[in-house]
């Protein structure tokens, strides 16, 4: 039987990321949810050794566990792109450089999908990717994944969002997630939790699986 956490549970969310942290604490605030995160505990960013996205959510998660002898939460995520094989993936960080640059990380998916020819909304299809791994202090894990589908646009639109959201066209969606306000990025709807980002289709299946009541 897995561990529950409830809302008195102290929770980590083993990230660096304002902008992930950011959107981690308003998920977290819709299921009654407080938090501390990795960077003010002052916890140590490991090195994302892991090949694929459930590797580096579990050790980010397993790490700051260990640290703190609390429940950690951790997001592994990414911009997968198909005409590129599924880059930049879980190099989706690393593609920014040390500075963080995501513009220069845009213009260079966009380079690489004009090389591919991939001009036509139809050759641009991509989605993003985010693991959720609940690591508890015994070392027990569990793991959630959601996705959203959508295409790349060129140039970038919005300066909402962080990351690679400008040039993200959710599907079904005429505004870029770097246009939308962060409850539209969610998509919570009045009354519901549904999703529509893939960190919020995440966060809703770690809910479901590990908020009591
Ligand atoms: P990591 O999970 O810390 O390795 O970094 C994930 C990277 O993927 C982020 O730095 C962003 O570049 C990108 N990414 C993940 N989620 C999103 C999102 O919701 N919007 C835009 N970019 C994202």
């Amino acid at each position: 039987m897995p561990n529950k956490l409830t809302a008195e549970t102290p929770l980590v969310v083993a990230s660096h990321n304002q902008g992930k942290i950011r959107e981690i604490r308003e998920l977290l605030a819709h299921y009654g949810l407080r938090v501390k995160t990795a960077s003010e505990l002052n916890l140590e960013e490991p090195e994302e050794t892991g090949t694929t996205f459930e590797a580096n959510a579990e050790l980010k998660a397993l790490a700051s566990a260990k640290a703190t002898g609390l429940p950690a939460l951790a997001d592994d995520s990414g911009f997968a792109v198909d005409a590129l094989d599924g880059d930049p993936g879980i190099y989706s960080a690393r593609w920014a450089g040390p500075d963080k640059d995501f513009a220069m990380a845009m213009r260079n998916v966009e380079e690489k999908l004009q090389q591919k020819g991939a001009t036509a909304p139809e050759d641009r299809s991509c989605h993003f990717v985010a693991v959720l791994c609940l690591a508890w202090p015994d070392g027990e894990t569990q793991f959630f994944r959601g996705e959203v589908k959508g295409t790349a646009v060129w140039p970038p639109r919005g300066d909402k969002g962080f990351g690679y959201d400008p040039m993200f066209l959710p599907e079904g969606h005429d505004i870029t997630f770097g246009e939308m306000t962060s409850d539209q990025k969610h998509g919570w709807k009045p009354g519901g939790k549904d999703g529509l980002s893939h960190r919020s289709r995440a966060f809703k299946l770690f809910a479901d699986a590990c908020l009591e009541g």
